[in-house]
């Protein structure tokens, strides 16, 4: 390609720049075209829309590659930790030690909410799905002020705010849960790290603390690390939206907990294990469930299987399966579910349906049953995945940010209603 491609509409012709990333993929500059042609491009679904230009994640899903600032993700998997790895989405580099240990300073600085936010848990009622709650309260926390960040400038107060976000992001998901299932309240500890902070504010009790494993707390680590960012994925698209109007970080990064709820993103991880649930309390051991996913009846599909982006396989759900193995045979649960789980992983690996189409597990068929082995409950699932996304999104809110080119984010549309008509009276309408 020559850097410029030729578009003919009506017979005339158009000359469009291209765009070339690092990674050589290439970009059709349409920013001109209505300008020029009065004509819009159509995605729905944005298969094939860039949005934005960005220099955080690379994934090549054909091949199956995904790299975090230029770093393999097998690589940081087995080297890193989800904290450092925050850092190095964030700020564009591994840290130093006196950064990495500066950040983490920070991390435990910010560690507890504001006391009066006790209050705002309070009001939801037990119902709550805690994704809700996580969302709400995220908003909720950046109306609370704090003292470090009084009269610095956005740019200044960054720093601190991203900390405080991805800090507390894990108090007050552990706070919902504690709620929701009428437990009393825990705070967090100085001397634990992220990833044992957060299974001690989940399962500790007054009367009895939580024993760490290490091996559970390198499988969330891992899941944590895993999910920290996947470039332009429907709940960093809506991060990017929101912060491209220039509203906080808070209320951008609120904004992407919602969008990740759903069932067909973040909320896969928890529809696996009911999925799971719904066959096994059937009798069923997987094969009439496949069956029926394969002749589509009632739009079944096999949760945990399937990617928008990953076409030959989803590089951290190989990852994840190694270390749920691992937490498997170290915590030697027997559960009936993850026996279908095994089961229907084996079946749709090697069969024609799944095979042509090019569905593989992804990250959430895993996580899901390490999940569940290490006894969170199901809908705290797609909260853990909310509490891993957050460096993600902070990083891609703090690059629309430093964009100085950075535009509202405004797709047009193509009118498909009503022309123009009058007004009708109410008598005249049946
Ligand atoms: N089970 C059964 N069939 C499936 C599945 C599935 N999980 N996923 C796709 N298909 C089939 C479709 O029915 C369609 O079949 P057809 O060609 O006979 O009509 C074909 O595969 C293509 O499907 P699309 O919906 O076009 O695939 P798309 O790339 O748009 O969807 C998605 C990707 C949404 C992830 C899809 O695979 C899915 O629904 N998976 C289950 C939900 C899930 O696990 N989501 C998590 C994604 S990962 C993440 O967010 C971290």
């Amino acid at each position: 390609m020559n850097g410029t491609v030729e578009l003919i509409i009506d017979g005339k012709p158009l000359t469009l720049p291209t765009v070339v990333g690092t990674e050589n993929e290439v970009g059709i500059d349409v920013s001109t075209l209505r300008a020029k042609t009065g004509c819009i491009t159509l995605d729905p679904g944005y298969g094939n829309t860039g949005a934005c230009k960005s220099a955080i994640t690379f994934i090549d899903g054909e091949k199956g590659i995904l790299q975090y600032r230029g770093y393999d993700i097998a690589e940081l998997a087995k080297k890193s930790t989800f904290i450092e790895t925050a850092y190095l989405l964030i700020y564009g580099e591994l840290p130093t030690a006196a950064e990495l240990q500066g950040f983490s300073n920070q991390l435990t600085r910010t560690q507890m909410l504001h006391e009066d936010l006790r209050f705002h848990f309070d009001a939801f009622p037990p119902s709550a799905h805690p994704m809700s709650i996580l969302s709400a309260m995220i908003h909720a926390s950046g109306a609370y002020p704090s003292a470090e960040n009084r009269g610095k400038c956005p740019k200044d107060a960054f720093p601190f705010q991203a900390a405080r976000l991805i800090s507390q992001v894990r108090t007050i998901a552990t706070s919902s849960y504690r709620k929701a299932h009428g437990l009393p309240p825990t705070y967090p500890k100085s001397n634990l790290k992220y990833t044992e902070n957060f299974l001690h504010m989940m399962f500790s009790l007054p009367n009895e603390e939580y024993q760490l494993n290490p091996e559970v707390v390198k499988a969330l680590d891992l899941i944590f690390l895993l999910h920290a960012d996947h470039e332009q994925n429907c709940s960093t698209s809506t991060v990017r939206m929101v912060a491209s109007s220039k509203a906080n970080v808070y209320a951008s990064c609120s904004a992407g907990v919602c969008a990740l709820w759903g069932p067909l993103h973040g909320g896969a991880n928890q529809a696996v294990l009911e999925m799971l649930e719904e066959i096994h309390n059937e009798g069923d051991d997987g094969s009439k469930f496949l069956e029926q996913v394969k002749n589509k009846v009632g739009n079944r599909r096999l949760m945990g299987f399937g990617h928008r982006v990953y076409k030959s396989f989803d590089p951290r759900a190989v990852i994840i399966k190694e270390q749920c193995d691992k937490v498997l045979a170290q915590l030697n649960v027997s559960d009936p579910l993850l026996d279908i789980a095994k089961k229907l992983e084996e079946v749709a690996l090697h069969d024609e349906y799944f095979v042509s189409r090019k569905l593989y597990p992804n990250v959430d068929f895993y996580s899901g049953i390490i999940m569940r082995a290490i006894g969170i409950p199901m809908d705290m699932f797609t909260v853990l995945f909310a509490i891993g996304r957050m460096p993600g999104w902070v990083a891609n809110y703090k690059e629309v940010m430093d964009d100085p080119d950075s535009r509202i984010n405004r797709p047009r549309q193509i009118y498909t209603g009503e022309t123009l008509r009058s007004y009708k009276p109410m008598a005249e309408r049946v």
